[in-house]
This record gives structure tokens, sequence and C-alpha cells, in this order.
């Protein structure tokens, strides 16, 4: 099928790349010719494993192209994706004015039958803005054409976006009884048949369902990690370990297991952004999401948990001491440092006179970029950027492990504790046994795991 993705951000290239590796021929444009230069020449602006072989080999079998001109992209597909962002309003609202001038676009340049998937995440009721959005501009000039928005919300995670869109758990697909969106149906119906063959794992809803339930998916799985975050928490005080009550409640099927494990708090480009804009719509329908108001701020509370820590362990004043700190992105397999809690932790040591060895296995670039927004060129010189993990350590008065990448789970622990003043390892991420840790001579401080190290 002849398909046209609006963004080349992280949505928008992954769709496109994995469309055109079903064989559709995929049409990407973006604003911004930067990026379109480096994608013709074969360059790739983010981290995400296989994506760079995926877009190489269908450029090479000129399955997918990159381009700026607007009126090119509309009359190329019949579906056009719209994959731009929807950063966050000062008031924590999706910010729309991306995924609406897109819409103008199409209205403007269209010519025949066309399907509009919503693939950015909108909050609900967007896909009737995007409709109004396009019928002005087909009637300002004096055309008639037909054409049905659809909402097809993506659940990729980042690190994880290739494998997660090609074999997707479901997809979830909102469209209208009109005959234009039965026409729609039809078309997405045939575009995703691969991921369907052994069994059906399309779900076919009304649009505003289709919006509210990427909200609902993201806010639930935000809600279980503060809630486990606030339990690990109260567990480091009573002394209950929080990894054998995971396991314990995990094991009953109507809970399970994943997204469950207590950490440093959540962050990156979904869960902050999207438990906010829920809760916004929730005000402007006058109702408050007490729930999910709770989990942002158990979250914000979390990402202090590490600063807490080392504070509780060498006190408030931290001038001339000097701490190593692995991983900065927000999660393994990716560059992003979008609200990575380790930006909460390097400027709270800084403040309190810290200096700082960190080490990163791919997000090194990205975090020297934020963190000198964040702190500003004079404290970034506290910061001293190491070329492996290991040499973080010479002289740090502990180690803090912020990032769970598994080239951290199975350490030299002689070496580590060679190297480091005291030998003290401050675990967001619970990546080792508490008991094997004590047994090394290990001062360990995990979340929720108190029990163990006390012992
Ligand atoms: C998330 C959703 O999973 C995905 O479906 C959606 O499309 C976008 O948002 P992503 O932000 O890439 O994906 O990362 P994810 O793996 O979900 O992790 C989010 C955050 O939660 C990370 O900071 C991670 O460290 C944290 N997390 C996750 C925990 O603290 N504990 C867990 O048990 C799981």
């Amino acid at each position: 099928m002849k398909i046209t993705i609006i963004g080349t951000g992280y949505v928008g290239l992954v769709t496109g790349a994995c469309l055109a590796e079903l064989g559709n021929d995929v049409f990407c444009l973006d604003v911004d010719q930067k990026k379109i230069d480096l994608l013709n020449n074969g360059g790739i602006p983010i981290h995400e494993p296989g994506l760079e072989e995926v877009v190489a080999r269908n450029r090479a079998a000129g399955r997918i192209r990159f381009s700026t001109d607007v009126a090119a992209s509309v009359a190329h597909g019949v579906l056009q994706f719209i994959a731009v962002g929807t950063p966050p309003d000062e008031d924590g609202s999706a910010d729309l004015q991306y995924v609406l001038a897109a819409a103008r676009n199409i209205g403007r340049h269209m010519d025949g039958f066309k399907v509009i998937v919503d693939k950015s995440t909108v909050p609900v009721g967007t896909a009737d803005r995007v409709a109004a959005a396009i019928r002005e501009e087909l009637s300002a000039r004096g055309g008639n054409g037909e054409f049905s928005v659809v909402s097809n919300p993506e659940f990729l995670k980042e690190g994880a976006a290739v494998e997660d869109f090609m074999r997707p758990d479901r997809i979830v697909i909102g469209h209208d009884d009109s005959p234009a969106g039965q026409r729609a149906r039809d078309m997405m119906k045939l575009l995703y048949a691969p991921f369907n063959r052994n069994h059906e794992r399309t779900y076919w809803m009304d649009v505003r369902s289709a919006e509210f339930t990427k909200y609902a998916a993201n806010a639930m799985l935000a809600t279980r990690i503060s809630f486990m975050n606030e339990l690990a928490n109260l567990a480091d005080q009573v002394g209950a370990d929080i990894e054998a009550v995971r396991q314990g409640i995990g094991s009953d099927p109507r809970i399970g297991y994943s997204f469950l494990y207590a950490g440093a708090g959540y962050g990156g480009s979904c869960f902050p952004k999207d438990v906010q804009a829920l809760e916004r719509t929730a005000r402007q329908y006058d109702r408050e999401l007490l729930i999910l108001q709770a989990v942002e701020a158990v979250n914000d509370r979390q990402k202090r948990v590490l600063g807490d820590k080392v504070v509780s362990r060498f006190g408030g004043d931290l001038s001339g001491k000097h701490f190593a700190v692995w991983g900065l992105a927000f999660k393994p397999n990716t560059d992003d440092m979008r609200e990575a809690p380790s930006r909460v932790l390097l400027q709270e040591l800084i403040e309190r006179g810290a200096t700082v060895s960190v080490y990163d296995p791919v997000a090194m670039a990205e975090a020297r970029r934020v963190l000198e927004l964040d702190l500003g060129a004079d404290k970034m010189s506290r910061i001293r950027f190491a070329e492996a993990p290991m040499d973080t350590l010479d002289g740090a008065q502990a180690l803090v492990i912020v990032t769970e990448w598994k080239a951290f789970r199975s350490p030299d622990f002689e070496a580590i504790k060679a190297r480091l003043v005291n030998p003290v390892i401050i675990d967001g991420r619970n990546l080792y046994e508490p008991g094997l840790m004590t047994q090394q001579g290990i001062e360990y401080h995990g979340i929720g795991r108190s029990i163990l190290t006390r012992k």
C-alpha cells in the first residue's frame, strides 16, 4: 500500500521503517531539512536497536524515502499517518499545534480519498479536531474530497520499538461507522493483515475509546510502578524485601509479574507526559483523577530517593566528596534522557558540593547536552564523563547505579572495592543480590531490600 508518514521522530520513523519492511511503499515527511538530509544519507537521528538496518534495507529496496515536500507527501499515500510530537503545554495538556498543522496540510493538498491515521498520542476528541481542520481547508479551496480519521495508538517501548512493532500483542484501531469510516476500516485491516495471520490481534472500537486506551494503558503501568515504589520505601523501613514481595504478588495471575519493579522512578517521553495529560483532560471536565495525582507525586519523590540515600549515608554537605554514577538514560537500550532520574540525582549531588564521574553505554552525548541545560556550563565542570564504567570509580565515596544496562549486571566486585574509597554501592535498580554483596564485603543499599543488607 502507499503510505505517508508525517513526522520522522521516534514513532514516525519506526512505524515508517517497519511498514516498509512489510512491503509497503512509504513516504516519510518532516519539516526538518537537516533530519531529512541525514536520513537520505543513511544516518539515523535516534538510537533504537535494529532500526538502522531496517531503514537501510528498505531504502536500498526503494520502499522508503524521506522528504520535506508537503504536496508530494499528501499525493503519495492513501493512508496518511500523523506521527508528529505532542509536547506538554505549560499546564500539562498535550500541545496539538503540530498535529493540527499536519491535518491542515492534508486538507490543503488532498485530491481523492484519504485515511488519516492518528498515531501520535493525543487527547480524547482529537480525531474530531483533525477532521474539522481538514474540512476547513477543503472548503476554503472549494474541494470536497472524502476522508476518514482513525485512531491507531502506538504501544512501542523505547529500546524495543522495532520488535514491539513487528510482534504486537495488540493493535488498537478506532473508526467511525460512516461509509468512509467503513472504508478506512477495510484499509487498516489490509494494512495490518500480516500481524493477524495466526490469531486476530486487532481490537476495533470507536475513535474516542481508542484514543482513551492509549492513556489508560500508560496510566495503569505508571500506577503499578509508583505503587511498588511506595511499598519499597516502606519495606526498607519495616525490614521487608520488596523483591520477595514482588514475586509473591506477581504469581497471582490477576496481578502478573510485569511492571512491578521498584526503582529510581519512571522517566521517558510517555509516562510522565501521558499521566499529566490525562489529569488535564479530567480537569477540563471538572473531574480530578486522584490516583494519578498520587502516581505523579510518588514518582517525583522517587526520583529523589537515590540522592536521599547518598545524603543519609554521607551527610548533607558533600563538598570535597566524589561519586561514581552508572547509567544516565531513563532506561537501558536508549540514549533518551527525557525525565531521566539521573538528572535529578546529579543536580542534587552537584548542588550539595560533590563532584561526579559518570558513565552510560550510549547516552553520553545526549547527557552532556541535557545536563548542560540543567546545570549550566559552570557546574558541568564538576561532572567527568568516563570512557568505561570502571573508570568512574577511583576516589569515589560510593557507586550509584541509576539505569539497569546489561553491562552493569556482573561487574568485577573485587575491582570495584579496590577502586572506591568506601565499598558502598547504592543501587537504584536492584541489580545485585544483597546477601551476595554482604559476603563480598560491600555495603549495599538497594530499593526496598534493607532486610538483607542488615544481616
Ligand atoms: C512506555 C510504554 O511501555 C509504551 O507502551 C508506550 O508506547 C510508551 O511508554 P517507554 O517509555 O519506552 O514505553 O518505557 P518503559 O519500558 O515502559 O519504561 C518506562 C519507565 O518505567 C522507565 O523509566 C523504567 O525504568 C520504568 N519502570 C518500568 C520501572 O521503574 N519499573 C518497572 O517495573 C517497569
